[in-house]
């Protein structure tokens, strides 16, 4: 068998079962991939659940206050992604259905060329194919492509090579199944070559070059930065500050103040420390419990920890107050 009957056929038994996997619902296969575009999938799974029992359609999730949406996201992170899902599902409101063309879904806020191909292929049955990692690896080894897959080159020849075979009855198991090969047998390391469907004439097998394949030449630092968290709690309250809803990060969150707010102030030994991962930093945060100063900024108030539950928290308030309980 060839490159897709192989795949459609290794698809049809050994995939995952994954919540997304049972409906036809546009709706739901846009959240699932928006969620999966950054996320992982077990760590998507719980979301995408409570977030469609809270938001089950479009006109749902248009209406939504800001907070329950951003609530709802909290811990997914990159909420750029849930602000364009609701702006998304506003323009759908208006337009009054889900769109169901290639063109019309790739011009919604928060889709790019992979989601687009996606949804069209995995929701509308269309000839297209988002390309993802998965899909770069899996082809790159298929085809002993050894171009850097950060290049646009690679990439457009990769996909060239997808479209090629692309059987125009089943795009939708196609997209899936080249993404699941990728997840669970063609992984980065130790790919599980026995069980591959693709192994007999798979390139970089045959030349012996599957852990060396793809290349990826990337020049990503990391920067590291230590910030000092300012936990002042009085009478089962804490002190906190919201990011303003123009604020380029975290527009709406709820977060502990830091030591730049009170450039002057002793913050005497850190009473908690943890670390925290996003992007290409990497924050060092140590948790002071100085004294509260007399100055008041206005963008302080005082919050219940009990309120906290319906509050949309920042990931690092989070930790820290799991950290101090
Ligand atoms: N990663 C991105 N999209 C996915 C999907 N539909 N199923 C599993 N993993 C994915």
């Amino acid at each position: 068998m060839t490159f897709a009957p192989s795949l459609h056929q290794w698809f049809l038994a050994n995939q995952r079962d994954l919540p997304w996997r049972h409906t036809r619902d546009p709706y739901r296969i846009w959240l699932s991939e928006i969620m999966l575009q950054q996320t992982r999938v077990t760590a998507v799974i719980p979301y995408y659940e409570r977030f469609l029992a809270r938001f089950p359609d479009f006109p749902s999730l248009a209406a939504a206050p800001e907070s329950d949406l951003l609530a709802a996201w909290a811990g997914l992170g990159y909420y750029s992604r849930a602000r364009n899902l609701q702006r998304a599902a506003q323009q759908m409101l208006a337009l009054g259905r889900f769109p169901s063309t290639y063109d019309e879904i790739r011009a919604l806020p928060g889709v790019g060329d992979y989601t687009a191909g996606a949804v069209s292929s995995i929701a509308f049955g269309l000839p297209h194919i988002g390309i993802d990692g998965n899909i770069l690896r899996v082809i790159a080894r298929y085809t002993a492509d050894s171009g850097d897959i950060s290049q646009k080159p690679t990439r457009l020849r990769i996909s060239a090579f997808a479209e090629s075979h692309l059987p125009a009855d089943s795009p939708g198991i196609y997209q899936q199944a080249l993404m699941e090969l990728g997840a669970t047998i063609c992984t980065p390391q130790s790919p599980k070559c026995l069980l591959c469907p693709l192994a007999s004439s798979c390139a970089a097998r045959r030349d012996g070059l599957t852990t060396q394949l793809p290349i990826k030449l990337t020049n990503k630092t990391t920067i590291e930065e230590t910030r000092h968290l300012l936990w002042f709690s009085h009478n089962d309250a804490l002190l906190l500050l919201q990011h303003p809803p123009t604020s380029p990060r975290l527009a709406g969150f709820w977060d502990l103040p830091d030591s730049s707010l009170f450039p002057r102030l002793p913050l005497g030994p850190p009473q908690a420390q943890f670390s925290h991962s996003i992007v290409n930093h990497k924050y060092e945060l140590l948790i002071h419990t100085p004294r509260l100063p007399r100055r008041r900024l206005p963008q302080l108030h005082w919050i219940p920890f009990s309120r906290f539950p319906e509050l949309p928290l920042s990931t690092i308030t989070k930790k820290a107050i799991a950290r101090m309980q």
